[in-house]
């Protein structure tokens, strides 16, 4: 899946957040968004995934523009084709490990629908293998990350977003996400990182970077404090 960014622009509050991001991230590759903490990697992330509408410009979807999409058309590409590992890494704490890979269960108790082979290999590639029945809330942070990432193998995502996946994890657990990205890639899925890790930047195709847009002109007098001295 090819997903594409043509002048983007979000405004929040007249306040200009990103400005005029075109980027075209392919499948099969891995797309960096890399800037300086507060230049809108997370806002250009979320308009990508269509999780946030651009202020202006469009996102389109293996070349379809998605300006006009209405809410069961982006339901469905969440559904059906994208993944998100985001910073809070959108696990269900109160369900089981299984269930957040799966998301499927019985209406008629706590067992766990899908597909037990495809399940037992996102766990084994994510180092959670075992651990299906335990409560997801246990889970340590990386773990959770972890999770989210196995969900994204299950289900075959074409598309994968993901925020600072390695931002809290130590040298070993960052090798080893990275390497489940590539993985990812490699399948011919298209995955797009914001990050600030320079291993994680390495791994990427691509780079696409944001800086801060232009803030207002401070006026000339702006630090004088007259008198003060
Ligand atoms: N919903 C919102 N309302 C107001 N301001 C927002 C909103 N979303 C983002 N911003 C502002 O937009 C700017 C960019 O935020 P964003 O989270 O995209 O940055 P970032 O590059 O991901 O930063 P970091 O590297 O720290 O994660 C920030 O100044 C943030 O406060
Ligand atoms: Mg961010």
């Amino acid at each position: 899946m090819t997903i594409e960014a043509e002048a983007v622009s979000v405004v929040i509050d007249g306040r200009p957040i990103v400005h005029q991001a075109s980027l075209v991230c392919e499948p099969g590759t891995m797309t960096a968004l890399v800037g300086p903490s507060g230049c809108g990697k997370t806002t250009l992330l979320h308009c990508l995934g269509l999780l946030q509408q651009p202020t202006s410009g469009r996102v389109l979807v293996d070349g379809v523009d998605t300006t006009n999409w209405k809410a069961g058309q982006r339901r469905r590409f969440w559904k059906d084709s994208g993944a998100f590992v985001l910073q809070d890494y959108g696990v269900m704490e109160e369900e089981s490990v299984a269930f957040n890979v799966v998301m499927k269960s019985s209406i008629f108790g706590s067992r766990v629908l899908g597909n037990q082979t495809s399940l037992n290999e996102a766990l084994e590639l994510t180092g959670l293998s075992g651990r299906d029945n335990e409560l997801s809330a246990h889970l340590s942070g990386g773990e959770k990350q972890r999770l989210s990432i196995a969900r994204a193998i299950y289900k075959n995502a074409e598309a994968v977003f993901v925020d600072e996946p390695t931002a809290s994890l130590d040298e070993a657990n960052r090798t080893r996400v990275i390497e489940l990205f590539r993985n990812l890639a490699s399948r011919g899925c298209v995955v797009i990182v914001a990050t600030h890790d320079d291993e994680m930047m390495a791994a990427c195709d691509t780079r696409h970077s944001l800086t801060r847009p232009a803030e207002q002109p401070l006026p000339a007098t702006a630090g004088v404090v007259h008198g003060a001295l």
